[in-house]
């Protein structure tokens, strides 16, 4: 991500190598490859793969230059426990963030984590962030901006309502004032509830406070999100499932980076494999 710093390591390997454009092109291409410990041979292109299938248009495709600086900064928005959350130390923690951090274990890079707004993170994939991961529903609108890697999760939409209310089947949200994050599958939602009244939050927390204060009648979160809640204000709220459409969490990549799509793929594979995913899953969302 750092371009300078790109820029410096290729100067420098031509200066070592004595010369031209040629071998430092080859170079460039080689600290991406070798700075990952899955090589394009161990990694698997897997069948259900999500990513680099909506290529075909992408007149440039960068081979992993993302990885060749060594670092990989990750945004996220770091209010949706047990997927992300500001750790005791401040810093972000959570399922998402140990995740991609062994994913950068396994590509043998640095993981960078940048918290920011939710409804920014997409739009600053390939600016800002390099990729982001944040409890991210794959959604047709979003596959127009980025690729996605496979998918790691599973997901699905709850309601949360005070302990007295007369919601009690996905139609009653009909004309309700409904709370959810901006710009999530949840927040898009609303809009299916004849004469509901949206009121969007930059922080989920902020509409389940509305919600405990009487000032909303329901707030639409995903589901793990919408359990630590409910248990956090276990006194003035609950949750509720209507059997809305799954929904499933993958990293939103660059568009068109197959190389990077591969290398991540490969590694999330392998974290399947060696017990790491499930691990993880115990440790922050089973508990
Ligand atoms: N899964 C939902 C979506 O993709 C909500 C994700 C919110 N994530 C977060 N880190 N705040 O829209």
């Amino acid at each position: 991500m750092k371009k300078a710093a790109v820029l410096l390591m290729l100067a420098m390997t031509m200066a070592f190598a004595g010369c031209g454009t040629d071998s430092a092109d080859n170079s460039a291409q080689g600290q991406a490859e070798s700075g990952g410990k899955v090589s394009s041979d161990e990694a698997e292109p897997l069948d259900d793969s999500n990513a680099g299938s909506d290529t075909e248009d992408s007149s440039e495709v960068s081979s992993g230059d993302v990885l060749a600086d060594g670092v990989l900064t990750v945004g996220t928005n770091a209010e949706f426990p047990p997927f992300e959350f500001v750790g005791d130390n401040g810093e972000p923690d959570g399922f998402d963030i140990a995740l991609i951090k062994a994913i950068g274990d396994k590509l043998g890079v640095e993981v960078e984590v940048e918290n920011m707004e939710f409804d920014s993170l997409v739009a600053s994939i390939g600016s800002k962030i390099d990729v982001a991961i944040a409890g991210m529903t794959v959604t047709d609108e979003r596959t127009r901006m980025v690729d996605f890697s496979d998918s790691y999760y599973q997901a699905v939409q709850f309601v949360l309502v005070p302990l007295e209310t007369e919601i009690a089947a996905a139609d009653d949200l009909a004309g309700k004032t409904i709370g959810a994050q901006l710009g999530t599958t949840g927040d898009l939602m609303i809009e299916d509830f004849e004469g509901a009244t949206p009121k969007q939050y930059n922080k989920a927390v902020d509409a389940v406070n509305d919600l405990v204060n009487g000032r909303l009648d329901a707030v639409i979160v995903d589901k793990n999100p919408a359990l630590v809640f409910a248990d956090n204000f276990s006194d003035q709220i609950q949750y509720m499932d209507f059997n809305f459409e799954p929904e499933d969490y993958a990293i939103a990549l660059p568009k068109g980076d197959e190389a990077l799509a591969e290398a991540v793929n490969g590694a999330l594979a392998e974290l399947k494999s060696d017990g790491t995913f499930d691990e993880l899953v115990n440790q922050y969302i089973e508990n």
